[in-house]
């Protein structure tokens, strides 16, 4: 397997065909060997530059972004804004401006605002990733989570997904429900109806506002957190009342079928979404998608940076 012409930017799954999902997940496949290797580096992207731009707090992504540009042999350039000159009042577009004019290859990019990446796009020759961008997408999530179900299931079509939580301010959820979709799964999203974006069925996923009945025979549950940063109002009663409902403990996950597997994007608020003695059960993958995290960020980079005709591990 080698890169064809390079992709150019990596901004949503919206973009993405389904053939070109698979080529993400297949490529991640052979460096997710690599990273299990003693000598876990390859001379890939060497000479190249990557700057992770974060925007957001971020641990996961960030740090795998980080690793992954490392293994590859490319120089990676880490910065966060709290320790940036935008805490002097610059903008995106002059930071941007800024960072061209250092010739990188990749900018990863999280920001609060819905659409920056594209927006960034405009104003560079590297290739732009999406890192998170407000409530809209989160393509590398997306696509660690589908990596992560095709290892504990061996396939994606026909699975049952269910993907419980603050639907409405995740893009985690957006990216996953279009993503688990165009590899034919049956994706089922359950949240209050507070937090169920309207109109959100045109993803061709099922609504759901109970959460037993959106677990029942599911192959996959995974939870995610109320994004607490972008409520602006009271969407949710107590946190008690909350957990009580919408919170996936042992007895709620023996509705799902007996091999179902639990999944968290992370970071889990325990105790609200999702039970202690559920994330660090038997049935939990959530660090096998931390795992899968890196693998699948070291593919997007080669496929962005690579050269044309480059394999991946040389
Ligand atoms: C998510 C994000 O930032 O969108 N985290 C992640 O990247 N793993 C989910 C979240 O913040 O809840």
């Amino acid at each position: 397997m080698s890169a064809t012409a390079p992709v150019r930017h990596l901004l949503g799954v919206e973009d993405l065909a389904p053939r070109e999902i698979v080529q993400y997940l297949d490529t991640a496949e052979v460096f997710f060997e690599v990273s299990r290797r003693k000598v876990r580096k390859v001379p890939t992207l060497r000479g190249k530059t990557v700057i992770n731009l974060f925007y957001e707090a971020s641990t996961r992504t960030r740090t795998s972004f980080e690793i992954a540009g490392k293994r590859l042999s490319a120089d990676v350039v880490n910065i966060s804004v709290s320790t940036s000159s935008v805490t002097k009042g610059e903008c995106l577009l002059d930071t941007v401006k800024n960072l061209e004019a250092m010739r990188p290859d990749v900018i990863v990019l999280r920001h609060p605002a819905s659409g920056a990446p594209n927006f960034v796009t405009q104003h560079t020759r590297a290739g732009v990733v999406n890192a998170g961008d407000g409530t809209h997408e989160h393509p590398t999530q997306a696509l660690l989570d589908a990596f992560t179900v095709r290892r504990a299931k061996g396939r994606i079509a026909d699975l049952v997904i269910t993907i419980a939580g603050d639907i409405a301010h995740s893009r985690v959820a957006r990216s996953d429900a279009m993503l688990f979709t165009a590899l034919g799964a049956r994706v089922r999203l359950c949240a209050p109806r507070t937090l169920l974006p309207v109109g959100i069925e045109r993803y061709g996923v099922e609504v759901h506002d109970d959460l037993p009945r959106a677990v029942e025979g599911a192959d996959v549950v995974m939870m995610l957190r109320i994004q607490r940063e972008r409520l602006t109002e009271a969407l949710i009663p107590t946190t008690r009342e909350y957990s009580r409902k919408f919170g996936l403990n042992a007895r709620m996950l023996a509705r799902a079928k007996p091999d179902a597997i639990v999944m968290h994007p992370g970071p889990m608020n325990r105790g609200v979404e999702i039970d202690p003695e559920v994330a660090d059960g038997p049935r939990s993958v959530i660090l096998d998608q931390v795992e899968a995290g890196v693998a699948v960020r070291m593919a997007v980079l080669y496929l962005l940076a690579g050269e044309a005709g480059q394999s991946p591990l040389s």
